[in-house]
This record gives C-alpha cells, sequence and structure tokens, in this order.
C-alpha cells in the first residue's frame, strides 16, 4: 500500500455522469489486483473532505484506471481535475476476489458502476484461459459500458430498465440461466441489488462460491475509524481491510443498510 501524489494523465467523462481517469504510479499499477481500491483526497478549495473509495477499474504500464460516477461533492470535485494535477492517492487497498483455480467457468454479474471492477477481473481471468461471461444491468443504454471497453472473448449480456438495450429488466433476471454454466460467481453493484440476489436468488447458485464486493459509507479505509464495520458468520469485520469482496453466504445481510 502506498501513498502518492500522482498525476493525472486524463480524466473524462465517458458516460453521462460517469468518468474516465487515468492516473500514473508504477508501483500501484504493480501492486494493485482486481477488487482492490484507493481512496483519493477530494478537496474542494478550503474545505478538505474526506478521502473517497474509488475501485481500480484496470491497470497499465505505468499507472491505473479509474471508472466512477461524479454523484457527490467530492466526486463532482474529482471530475473537474485537469490532466497534469497532481491527486493524493492512497492504495491499493483491501481485499479482492479470489478466483479459484479449478473454476473454469466465471460468471460476473454488474449492477451500474460496479462493472469497474469487474471488467478488471474479466480481462486476468482471461489471460489466465477462464471462459468469462459478463451480465450487467443499468436503467438505459447510455448507462452502459460501451462494448469498446471490454476484453476480447467475453460473453457479454445486458439488461436496463427501459428496455432500450438488451433485456427489458433488471439485470438479476438473467441469474439462473447463466449461473447454470458458472463455477464461480462475482458480484459487484448497489445494495438493493446485492440484497436482492441474496434474498432471492441464491438458490440460482447451489453450492457454487459466490463473492461480492460491498459498497459501504468509509472513512479512514485503513481499519482505523470503524465506519464500514459489518456483521459475518465470523463476526464483525470492516469492509475497507477485511473486503471490500466478501463470501455472499458469510455476510449478514439483514442488517446492512
Ligand atoms: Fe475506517 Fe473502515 S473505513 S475502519
Amino acid at each position: 500500500m502506498n501513498q502518492e501524489l500522482t498525476q493525472i494523465i486524463s480524466n473524462r467523462e465517458v458516460m453521462p455522469g460517469i468518468f474516465h481517469l487515468k492516473v500514473a504510479s508504477s508501483q500501484m499499477s504493480l501492486d494493485a489486483r482486481p477488487g482492490q481500491y484507493v481512496m483519493i483526497t477530494c478537496d474542494r478549495g478550503t474545505e478538505r473532505l474526506l478521502r473517497r473509495p474509488i475501485s481500480i477499474h484496470r491497470t497499465f504500464d505505468g499507472g491505473l484506471e479509474l471508472l466512477y460516477a461524479g454523484v457527490g461533492g467530492g466526486t463532482q470535485w474529482l471530475s473537474q481535475r485537469q490532466s497534469g494535477e497532481n491527486l493524493d492517492i492512497l492504495g491499493p487497498l483491501g481485499h479482492g476476489f479470489q478466483v479459484n483455480p479449478t473454476a473454469k467457468n466465471l460468471l460476473l454479474v454488474a449492477g451500474g458502476i460496479g462493472i469497474a471492477p469487474l471488467i478488471y477481473l474479466a480481462e486476468e481471468a482471461l489471460k489466465a484461459g477462464k471462459n468469462v461471461t459478463l451480465v450487467a444491468g443499468a436503467r438505459t443504454a447510455d448507462q452502459l459500458v460501451p462494448t469498446s471497453r471490454l476484453p476480447p472473448g467475453i460473453d457479454f449480456k445486458v439488461a436496463t430498465e427501459d428496455g432500450s438495450a438488451g433485456y427489458k429488466g433488471l439485470v438479476t433476471a438473467l441469474l439462473p440461466e447463466n449461473a447454470a454454466k458458472a463455477d464461480q460467481v462475482f458480484i459487484c453493484g448497489p445494495m438493493p441489488m446485492l440484497k436482492a440476489i441474496a434474498a432471492n436468488y441464491a438458490s440460482s447458485f447451489t453450492d457454487k462460491p459466490v463473492q461480492v464486493s460491498l459498497e459501504v459509507r468509509m472513512g479512514c479505509g485503513l481499519g482505523f475509524c470503524y465506519a464500514c464495520t459489518i456483521n459475518t458468520a465470523q463476526g464483525l469485520k470492516q469492509v475497507c481491510k477485511d473486503g471490500p469482496v466478501f463470501e455472499m453466504s458469510d455476510v449478514v445481510w439483514g442488517e446492512l443498510k
């Protein structure tokens, strides 16, 4: 884990309200693993904000790519930063996805911006010779990641709530059919989606291992403030350092907000 002042290579809106940020950091690009995240200090003039957690979307030789929604004060500030400016970044942080060596067919399930770390996972899994199906849901077609951002060889399926692309409805409806072929499942998306899957679709996975990446409120990102504590089958855990990836069956879903 490093803390660096990293230079912005580029930072631009690639979908409505979604920004793609490239930063230079040779060390972080070497250390990062799919499912990990960084904390970025977002600073609005005299008002120093807490660091914001953003998942790593992919790495390249010499830096990191991040895909984030410019929704709150901190990330809106971030969205206005220009190439050449410096950012204070801490990372890579947390425990990411763990692919079972024996799993051949992987199912990745993304809701909204939850697709960002799953594309990184898909790239690494394809390089390792796995078969990867990625099912992604969004409200409308223009909120789906363009296929040009996907690695070659991936099986990509989409659902949109308004029916403007792919299946009309929620991405969860695509789970039973696609889970049948999978040896291992990885899910990242908004909390209501994760809770719905845990409550209604767990039977689709029978005894397959399922990992979820949780997005909860964070403070320090380092295990000090306890803002991110959740209950699991193994007791209290901190999402920032014990996660953000957990086995779905370990999480006590009823206690999550
Ligand atoms: Fe501070 Fe997890 S964010 S302990």
